[in-house]
């Protein structure tokens, strides 16, 4: 018989930046349900990747100074190496540089555009030139750009348009036949509102930049970066490609997990699409909530607090970080990261808890019978309560995962983990292990103890992969007894079983120790390093950690020179960048320079600047930048060129 499928995603992340907890986090959670169902026997689909088209990478790219594919290769790989290290389970990465997902989305854009579900119409707003921004009128602030403060004129630009408008009605009638499509409900509430508020049409084209996938058969356009995303979802499968077998097999995706500020994409936008293409809709969209710090900000890059996930699984191991983001925090809503609840938890739920249970359990075995349980054994009633718990355990896992609570699956776990580690102190084997006539007796407590690490075992697999066979091996259980059939049967382990005592499966963590060596890794603010300074009198600032100490002839290798600003003006395509023209004392040189928040063209032109003169070239949104010109972290946020006016253009500084 063919096995059921089960087609489950993450959101594709963006690579602009280093992957943080709170991008593990809706990860981990798939790769939990997808392990869950393959354990039960589903042939399993899990998707997850990349979005890696749009403004913000190709400005980011500018930026740094290389092209936007050198500069998500990267990050990508970073990505890749993090779900290895948290040992995530896809079966497909996509990313939407992958040319196959390129063509699709062409054949999907051009689809939509010959059933005129796609048109040509104008974009109008009042338009922010140095910004490339359109906004509405009540965006302006006293009516000037709200970003920059500068003048805006009316504008309109030629743009192709996807006709949402016309699926508000269809959308509402699907929440209402389909009420599982939106999980949880109160995000479908929200979603029911924002419709009724009124669906325009939806802009699905750019020209104001180029790194997008072109409009095929109008390439000055480049497709919108969220249309492109969405469609990975049918791409990845191989729809539009030559062979869609798999799309046929898996699709419609039993879920999309995303987190809840991107409901609204998938929840209107999506199924409008599928709509448009006569396309199956997924069965249920999960908006999951936030990891949030113990202030109640979202977790983000840009706020300076992100916890690196590669940093906490070296120092406590992937599973403690799998069983925190699952446990503490019920899926749907918004939880608190913070070292202290992490390290908490590991304490007390791992080491204590099913730490102890193991190691009291395999020492007991081997201290009494060297490691063989004997085959006689003798019933208790006081057994009864832990075997019927252990038993039911799976259907209450099973019931848990059904609706994704992955909270409420491992507190069933540790609800029979702890009532083991009670039957422990109740049966006292300690004290039947000094009574030879109570040798059955013994034999069977420690069985029972197996026996329900057995089906633990099994059923912690998904959420901590590495630690379950750990425990399955220091109970020496076979492969037969650790099927998903297995885990609702007593009984199951042989009375053969040669139990061995094995390394600690968490070790105990110093509260107060640990803290203080985490709040060390921790970036320190300028002000507080300089604080530091201070109280230590140092007068000469040591090389900030991770910055390596060079020679004098390294330094040679660098030629600064005075450089004279003759010109300067916005680039169109970055906001943040200026071109700068730079007579050098030899010629004419041009320079792109990541400062239009700092300064304006006119406070440059004619002064003089330290120019890195033997910089190799690199193009920066279509500039092809000589050099670089010297400026200053000058504070949170602020940055200062170094001037040297009154200088000669092509003097050499040593
Ligand atoms: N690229 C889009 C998704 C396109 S899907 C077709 C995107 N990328 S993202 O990198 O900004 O975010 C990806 C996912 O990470 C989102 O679901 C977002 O909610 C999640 N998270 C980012 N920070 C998070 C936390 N601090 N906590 C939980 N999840 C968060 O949006």
């Amino acid at each position: 018989m063919e096995k059921k499928t089960f087609y489950i995603t993450t959101p594709i992340y963006y690579p602009s930046g280093q992957a943080h907890i709170g991008h593990s986090y809706c990860t981990v959670a798939s790769d939990a349900i997808a392990r869950y169902k393959r354990l039960q026997g589903y042939d399993v689909m899990f998707l997850t990747g990349t979005d890696e088209h749009g403004q913000k990478i190709e400005i980011k790219a500018a930026e740094a100074g290389v092209t936007p594919k050198e500069y998500v290769d990267k990050i990508v790989a970073d990505f890749q190496a993090l779900w290895k290290l948290l040992n995530i389970s896809n079966d497909r990465f996509i990313r939407t540089t992958d040319g196959y997902h390129v063509k699709a989305v062409q054949k999907i854009f051009r689809a939509l555009y010959d059933k005129g579900e796609i048109y040509k119409g104008k974009y109008e707003g009042w338009y922010c030139t140095p910004c490339e921004s359109f906004w509405t009128e009540t965006q302006l602030k006293d009516g000037k750009c709200p970003d920059c403060g500068r003048e805006v004129k009316w504008a309109e630009e030629e743009a192709y348009f996807f006709r949402l408008s016309h699926y508000a009605d269809r959308l509402l009638q699907l929440y209402e036949d389909q009420p599982e499509f939106i999980q949880p409900e109160s995000r479908k509430n929200e979603m029911i509102n924002f419709i009724k508020q009124g669906l325009g049409d939806l802009c699905v084209s750019r020209t104001s930049f180029t790194w997008g996938i072109p409009v095929d058969f109008d390439p000055k356009h480049v497709v919108y970066v969220w249309l492109d995303a969405l469609t990975n979802y049918i791409t990845a499968l191989g729809y539009g490609s030559d062979n869609e077998a798999d799309y046929q097999k898996y699709w419609p995706a039993d879920v999309h997990f995303v987190g809840k500020e991107i409901v609204r994409f998938h929840t209107i936008i999506w199924p409008a699409m599928l709509m448009a293409l006569d396309l199956p809709l997924p069965k249920q969209v999960y908006g999951h909530g936030w990891l949030l710090f113990g202030d109640g900000t979202k977790m983000s890059k840009s706020k300076g607090n992100v916890v690196d996930p590669v940093v906490l699984c070296q120092r406590y191991g992937v599973d403690a970080i799998r069983y925190f983001l699952l446990r503490e925090i019920p899926f749907g809503s918004d939880g608190v990261f913070t070292n202290e609840a992490l390290i908490s938890r590991i304490n007390s739920d791992l080491a204590n808890d099913l730490g102890n249970l193991l190691s009291r359990t395999t020492a007991m075995a081997q201290k009494y019978f060297g490691g063989t349980l004997p085959a006689e054994r003798e019933a208790d009633p006081l057994d009864e309560e832990l075997i019927s718990l252990a038993t039911a355990l799976r259907g209450k896992c099973d019931e848990a995962i059904r609706g994704y609570q992955f909270s409420t699956a491992l507190s069933e776990i540790w609800r029979v983990v702890s009532r083991a580690n009670k039957y422990i102190d109740e049966t006292m084997p300690w004290a039947l292990g000094k009574d030879e006539s109570k040798r059955a007796r013994l034999a069977a407590v420690l069985y029972n103890l197996c026996e329900t690490l057995r089906i633990v075992s099994i059923l912690l697999c998904p959420f901590l992969p590495n630690t379950s066979p750990r425990i399955q091996r220091q109970i020496g259980a076979p492969a037969e007894a650790l099927t998903y059939e297995a885990a609702a049967q007593w009984g199951r382990l042989p009375a053969s079983a040669a139990i061995t005592k094995g390394e600690t499966l968490f070790p105990r963590i110093d509260v107060d120790k640990e803290i203080e060596e985490l709040n060390a890794l921790l970036p320190k603010t300028s002000q507080e390093a300089e604080k530091e300074a201070a109280q230590a009198g140092k007068s000469q600032p040591a090389a900030p950690e991770g910055v390596a100490q060079i020679g004098i002839e390294d330094f040679s290798k660098v030629e600064l020179r005075v450089a004279k600003i003759t010109a300067c003006e916005p680039v169109k395509r970055a906001k943040k960048l200026l071109k700068l023209t730079l007579d050098d004392g030899e010629g004419v040189r041009t320079v792109a320079s990541g400062i239009a928040p700092w300064y304006r063209p006119e406070d440059l032109t004619g002064r003089s600047i330290v120019l890195v003169a033997n910089l190799k070239p690199a193009k920066l949104c279509g500039i092809e930048s000589q050099g670089m010109i010297l400026a200053a972290d000058a504070g949170e946020n602020d940055v200062k060129v170094l001037f040297v006016d009154g200088i000669p253009a092509g003097s050499r500084i040593h």
